[in-house]
């Protein structure tokens, strides 16, 4: 067992202000698609504390609203760029989705845009698995290293050029599980 290292200190989003967005982003996503088929295409790893609490927020969105739904169903893909690293190398396409997004209504829902690169690889993959109509919902958008631009249709929070980790985001694969956004000093 490695020596075990403090959790970062600073807390950037705290898990109130995470929880009250979520709830905001799921109702504005339930109204958009009420009464239509959506599927929620999770980007894996980091997305999916998101992904679990924004598919709640749409359910709650949809009880406070009776008689309207969106029925949701949950697709994944998987892509890589960090490399347990702080800095992006080239996209990996790692699982790639299945066919049930042909003429389907797609919400791809990411962690974090950064590069944009991500994104911008994402898009020409889902091409190829010809969908009816895709938008894209990232918790995190940080905007100043910006490669390629994006089209991003709801975001949770920008934030500033820190490294930051927590509620699905890692460095070196650690602190995915902590239950807010921090940003890690040491990097
Ligand atoms: C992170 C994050 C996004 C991507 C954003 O994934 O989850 O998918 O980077 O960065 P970009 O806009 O610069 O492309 P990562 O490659 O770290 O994999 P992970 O989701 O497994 O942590």
């Amino acid at each position: 067992m490695s020596e075990t290292k403090p959790l970062p200190e600073s807390v950037l989003i705290s898990e109130s202000r995470l929880q009250d967005r979520i709830r905001e982003l799921g109702a504005q996503i339930f109204t958009d698609y009420e009464n239509q088929e959506l599927v929620l295409l999770g980007v894996l790893r980091g997305s999916v504390l998101f992904f679990a609490d924004l598919a709640r927020a749409i359910f709650r969105a949809q009880l406070a609203d009776q008689g309207r739904e969106v029925a949701l169903r949950f697709e994944f893909v998987q892509l890589v760029s960090y490399h347990d690293n702080t800095k992006p190398s080239a996209v990996q396409l790692i699982h790639g989705g299945s066919d049930y997004l042909k003429q389907r209504h797609v919400l791809v829902v990411e962690d974090i845009v950064d590069t944009g690169q991500t994104l911008k690889f994402l898009h020409e993959h889902l091409q190829t698995l010809d969908p009816k109509t895709v938008k894209v919902c990232t918790l995190l958008d940080r905007p100043f290293q910006r490669q390629v631009s994006v089209a991003i249709d709801y975001t949770g929070f920008e934030i500033p050029d820190a490294f930051v980790v927590g509620y699905g985001l890692d460095h070196a694969q650690r602190y995915r599980n902590l239950p807010y956004i921090a940003v890690l000093e040491s990097t």
